[in-house]
Parts: structure tokens; C-alpha cells; sequence
């Protein structure tokens, strides 16, 4: 675990960062760098006693599951993949909001394969919830781990389909492919450190106190 009387925040780039600002200003806590324009991974605040670490989105449960961080924000599809090991989840703090979705190329019949006992080769970063998603429904599926750019892999012959992360739909449409089933609403969640939230709950509890109230 960290310094007793401080707290580190675990985040990514990106969307996410973006969204939390609101979060961590109605906290009383103000980023002093922003990490698109700076190569630094340990941020300042202007809190002394806080500050924020820069990890990959996958990483962050990470992170607070073994203590590095004290508090952390993945996302939904994250922390299903990591399971959540050690990991509190008070709050759904209903940021960078999506959705996890079967995708397929245009004109692919994904229905009437589903139907007919069809073997679907199926692309995607999200192997435990895609294996969870097709067992429950009984579809047959030969799963290819894929760390990014998920929408080539049925346009290379890689995959029948893919299962990923749908926001505007944008990027499916630019690659001629449609949503074909929707697997669950994807949103970001707080996640502490068990061992934390015990040991620092003076320092904790009010900035989670003041995310639920920011939430609302
Ligand atoms: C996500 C996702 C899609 C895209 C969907 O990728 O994997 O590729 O966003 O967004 P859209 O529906 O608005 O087009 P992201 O840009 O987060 O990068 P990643 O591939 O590293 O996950």
C-alpha cells in the first residue's frame, strides 16, 4: 500500500481522464498537468497529499487490487475481464458510456448462423465475457485474443465477427460492419483497494463520498 496519509488515483488516458475531472474537481482536487500533452505518469494535484498515476485502461484494476493505487476508474468491460479480485466497486459513476456488442461485416447473416449450430470465429480483447456471453446463449465459438483494432478482423478473413466496444457506431460504419447483438450497457466504476479504504477511510471517504454526490 501507498504512504499511509496519502491517496494515489489510478487512470487512464483519454475519455476517461476526460470524464473524471468533474468528478475529482467536486473532490476539491485539481490535476496539475494534463497527461495528453505531458509524457509524465505521476501527476501532481493540488493537493499534496494526492496524487494520480497514468496506466493503461487494462492496468488500473491492477494497479488497485495490489495497493499501488488506493482508488482507481475502469471501465465495466475492464474490470469484468480482470475479475475484480480485491477490488471494492461502490459506485457506477455513469462516465465514458457505451456498449458491448457482437459485430459482424454487412450482409453476414449472424442470426441464421446462431441458428443453424454455426462455428463462429469470433475476434475480440474480451475473452472471458465473450466465452460467458456465447456459453450462456449456446453458440459454438472459436475465440481469437486481439489487443486492439478489432474492426479488421473480418475484414482480413481473421474472424466471422467481433465482439467490441460500441459508442457512436462510427467506427463499425467506416468499416462497412453492423452492430449485430448487444452483450450488456458498458459505463465506469470507482474501485478501491480493500486494504485502503480500511486503513485511509478518513482520507478515502470523502472523496468517494464526494463522487457519489457529483454522480447524482
Ligand atoms: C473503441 C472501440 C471501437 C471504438 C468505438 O476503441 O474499441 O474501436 O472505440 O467507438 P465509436 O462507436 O464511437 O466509433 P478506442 O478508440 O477506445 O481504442 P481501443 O481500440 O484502444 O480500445
Amino acid at each position: 500500500m501507498n504512504a499511509i496519509n496519502a491517496i494515489t488515483i489510478a487512470l487512464s488516458k483519454g475519455r476517461i481522464f476526460e470524464e473524471t475531472l468533474p468528478l475529482l474537481a467536486a473532490a476539491g482536487i485539481v490535476p496539475s498537468e494534463n497527461p495528453e500533452q505531458s509524457r509524465k505518469l505521476i501527476i501532481g494535484t493540488n493537493r499534496p497529499d494526492v496524487r494520480v498515476v497514468i496506466v493503461r485502461a487494462s492496468d488500473v484494476p491492477t494497479y488497485v487490487q495490489y495497493g499501488a493505487a488506493d482508488l482507481g476508474i475502469a471501465g465495466k468491460d475492464v474490470l469484468l475481464e480482470h475479475g475484480g479480485t480485491g477490488l471494492y466497486q461502490p459506485l457506477d459513476l455513469k462516465i465514458a458510456k457505451c456498449r458491448l456488442c457482437v459485430a459482424a461485416p454487412v450482409g453476414f447473416d449472424y442470426a441464421a448462423a446462431v441458428r443453424r449450430g454455426a462455428r463462429l470465429r469470433i475476434a475480440t480483447k474480451y475473452i472471458q465475457t465473450a466465452r460467458e456471453h456465447f456459453a450462456a446463449k449456446g453458440v459454438h465459438v472459436d475465440l481469437i485474443k486481439l489487443y486492439g483494432s478489432m474492426e479488421l478482423a473480418p475484414l482480413a478473413g481473421l474472424a466471422d465477427a467481433i465482439v467490441d466496444l460500441v459508442s457512436s457506431g462510427g467506427t463499425l460504419k467506416a468499416n462497412n460492419l453492423t452492430e449485430v447483438e448487444e452483450i450488456m450497457p458498458i459505463s465506469s466504476r470507482l474501485v478501491v483497494n480493500q486494504a485502503s479504504l480500511k486503513m485511509k477511510r478518513d482520507l478515502l471517504q470523502p472523496v468517494i463520498d464526494s463522487f457519489a454526490g457529483a454522480v447524482q
